[in-house]
């Protein structure tokens, strides 16, 4: 029973007691119960979203705006704006605890066993995937994967960076490392083994993942000229950088390219072989931050496109990651959509891949026109894909913005290399939606360059990826002069970046 000047809040399987007119969201963090937070908190992105079962606060002016009557009645509130004032229980419906997403898929299960192991670690903005593969086999042995706890500060790297501006680098820095800390022992426990058998680990990611798990300042990574504190490659004890105890495990952190083009690029560069094409190849990342790559195979140019976590559905409205409910598959068929979702769950939402088909489905089917407008015959919320599922008209601003993006900032590097899409020998895409993306349909809404389906290469987790090759090569060279032998280029201020966008804006008719 809480106090007078407390409240106590049952949530997350956990009873909290706060302070009376505390904020929820503020309660969450402090008490390590992850929440979804695109806007920071900011009461814009409704990803906060959570249901009071009893004690719901009055409803801010923000809930008035994001929740219908119906579902403000049932208890429906932002956890950024609930001020809390009574005792409550609240249903969060927000992810914790481990689960194997789509991932990076080495070679798996097999009875051989291993005598010594390697650790790789991708630090996603969004998703964290720890991969313990055997040494000598090369084969996956456990994994786990869970989402960012640091996204509770938001969720996309800017975001991350003012946090840490605004003092917070250390309570993220203690977020990530004990949830890989605990993911570390649960895979130990999972497999019998202990330190002595890990032979070695790297970690992938990008520069402001990377800046936030060494305790590195990271706000020179927000503003002009966004100088990193480091991008070198180094070696750290594994044990220390997670709980401050020295396990003996070498820790090699990837090199970088810039302030947005990190490690986790390297990886997938070095992965796909851009470092030695046999042709010219082009690269992207569809994760939060969109960076691409052009090889001819006399240089590296990369860039970040800023094509913001559209197709992670960061910032679409019912947008979520490859969990359970999240439709994945989508075919418009006499007038409805049929969708398929993560293990036949209900409607929770639209991934990655999803997303993409949807769009795709609203083009080629003529329910949107070249300029992105949807159809009048939807509802006024947009495209209903069942439960409270929506695709909105300004999620298709979104996902032209971010396309557009990609595709002009691939044209852009090409034509500096000189390149058509005809000389090219192979187009990689790499992401956290794993290798489900249907390529016909990336390319009917114009996130890749025409004619190139035939020769695009779906590589899934490329980071993860990347790290596992190096623990498996130790080819370590490899990986700092791909870092360093990159060029980067700035798309904002370039006079063909900014012609091939407007053109990409449009869907064309198919
Ligand atoms: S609306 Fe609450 S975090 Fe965005």
């Amino acid at each position: 029973m809480a106090d007078s000047g407390t409240v106590s809040i049952k949530a997350g399987g956990k009873i909290l007691t706060a302070d009376k007119g505390s904020v929820l969201m503020d309660v969450f963090r402090k008490n390590g119960i992850g929440i979804d937070a695109y806007c920071g908190g900011r009461g814009f992105c409704r990803k906060c979203a959570v249901r009071f079962i009893s004690g719901a606060p009055e409803p801010s002016s923000e809930d008035r705006r994001v929740f219908t009557l119906d579902q403000l009645e049932k208890g429906s509130r932002l956890a950024c704006r609930a001020r809390l004032f009574s005792d409550a229980e609240v249903e969060t419906g927000f992810r914790e605890g481990f689960e194997i997403l789509e991932s990076y898929e080495g070679e798996s299960g097999g009875d051989i066993s291993d005598s010594s192991y390697v650790l790789g670690i991708d630090i996603g903005t969004t998703t964290v995937v720890m991969q313990l593969a055997g040494a000598e086999s090369r084969k996956a042995r456990a994994v786990r994967s869970f989402l960012n706890p640091q996204r509770i500060y938001g969720s996309d790297v800017i975001s991350r960076i003012s946090a840490a501006a605004a003092g917070k680098g250390g309570e993220m820095r203690t977020l990530i490392t004990e949830k890989l800390a605990s993911g570390y022992s649960s895979i130990k426990e999972e497999l019998g083994i202990s330190d002595g058998m890990v032979r070695k680990a790297c970690v992938a990611a990008n520069t402001t993942m990377l800046h936030l798990l060494l305790g590195y300042p990271a706000q020179g990574l927000g503003t002009y000229p966004f100088r990193p504190h480091s991008l070198k490659y180094e070696e750290r004890d594994l044990g220390t950088v997670l709980d401050g105890t020295p396990n003996g495990v070498v820790l090699s952190v990837l090199p970088g390219m810039s302030a947005f083009v990190g490690a986790d690029i390297t990886a997938g560069l070095v992965l796909a072989g851009l470092d030695e094409p046999p042709a010219p190849s082009l690269f992207i990342d569809l994760g939060t931050n969109g960076e691409i790559a052009v090889s001819d195979g006399n240089g590296i140019l990369v860039s970040s496109t800023a094509a913001g976590p559209a197709f992670e559905g960061g910032n679409i409205s019912c947008g979520t990651g490859t969990v359970p409910g999240a439709i994945f598959k989508a075919v418009y068929q006499d007038g409805s959509f049929i969708t398929e979702t993560i293990r036949n769950a209900p409607v929770s939402g639209i991934c990655g891949t999803g997303i993409i088909d949807i769009m795709s489905e609203l083009v080629k089917n003529g329910l949107c026109d070249e300029t992105g407008r949807l159809d009048g015959r939807f509802h006024e919320k947009g495209v209903h894909l069942g439960g409270d599922v929506y695709f909105t008209q300004k999620d298709i601003r979104e996902i032209q913005l971010a396309k557009s993006a990609v595709c002009a900032g691939l044209l852009t590097l090409m034509k500096k290399k000189g390149l058509k899409a005809d000389d090219i020998g192979a187009l990689y895409i790499a992401g956290g939606f794993g290798t489900k993306i249907d390529i016909g349909n990336a390319a009917d809404i114009g996130l890749i360059p025409k004619g190139l389906e035939d020769r695009t290469v779906v590589m899934g987790n490329s980071s993860l990826g990347g790290a596992m090759e190096f623990l498996f090569t130790g080819d370590r060279d490899r990986f700092i002069r791909t870092a360093a032998g990159a060029e980067e280029i700035t798309l904002s201020t370039d006079d063909d970046f900014s012609e091939y966008y407007m053109d990409c804006m449009f869907f064309e008719r198919l």
